[in-house]
């Protein structure tokens, strides 16, 4: 398949296309218009943000307890924790997978029924989307890209980890992005975003812009289950893909 071909059949994997219009400058505002394509997609001008970032503070670690330990030290410091009252009510931990030099970051939530099971983040439908999307700015899981979440149990029934919870979970994070030193981040979600700047704050609010963790560029697009749920929002996180993909060319 040649490259424009493979680039559609992806972008209809993430019901994508056909939306694209080829921008002739940079937008005023974040929000484009979305209509009927006029190129394929390696003709499309990237999204860029024109307007100042607003200043986010980085969430800087308090917590030192593992400020000092290597993969394997941190692997087992997972393993073996029992922080919260998540532990009791998961199968097995779920550290985080892929390279561990990766130059991109994907931060989720934490892991549901099926990482549960298998030990690894995002394999459940949830992951497809997110392979597919990884597909789509032509990353793999596992080659230069490593997938990771804020709190390493399942909450019961899926819901959304407690601020305890994610307290007492996110020094395991903020050592593994120490670790890995990721060129970009990508924050899935609300949970993920609001971890990792340390303030709340509404996603809507959050996306379309690069914000700093602890000088390393993040980006913020929408949780793959919610775009399961919500596929019209599929076309917004497109957008977040490549402002991640422009930053990490912008670094080069
Ligand atoms: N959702 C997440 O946030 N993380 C996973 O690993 C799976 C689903």
């Amino acid at each position: 398949m040649c490259a424009v071909n493979r680039d559609e059949a992806i972008l209809r994997e993430l019901n994508l296309y056909p939306l694209w219009v080829k921008r002739a400058a940079a937008p005023a505002v974040a929000e484009p218009a979305v209509v009927a394509p006029q190129a394929p997609v390696a003709e499309v001008a990237l999204l860029r943000v024109v307007q100042p970032v607003p200043v986010v503070e980085p969430r800087v670690s308090r917590d030192e307890s593992c400020a000092d330990l290597g993969w394997a030290e941190l692997k087992a410091r997972v393993q073996n924790c029992s922080a919260c009252a998540l532990r009791a009510g998961c199968k097995q931990t779920v550290f985080g997978v892929g390279d561990e030099k990766a130059d991109w970051l994907f931060v989720g939530e934490g892991p549901g029924a099926e990482e549960d099971e298998r030990g690894e983040p995002f394999v459940g439908q949830a992951g497809q989307l997110l392979d597919n999307m990884l597909m789509a700015i032509k990353l793999k899981r596992g080659r230069a890209v490593y997938i990771a979440n804020v709190v390493k149990c399942r909450p019961p029934g899926n819901r959304t980890p407690a601020a305890e919870e994610i307290k007492q979970c996110l020094s395991y994070l903020q050592r593994q992005i120490q670790l890995l030193q990721p060129r970009v981040i990508v924050a899935l979600g609300k949970t993920a975003a609001t971890a990792l700047l340390g303030a709340d704050a509404t996603l809507g609010s959050l996306r379309g812009k690069v914000h700093d963790y602890c000088g390393t560029p993040l980006i913020i697009t929408y949780h793959p289950a919610y775009l399961l749920r919500t596929p019209a929002d599929k076309a917004q996180a497109w957008q977040d893909l490549r402002l991640a993909v422009a930053t990490m060319q912008d670094l080069s």
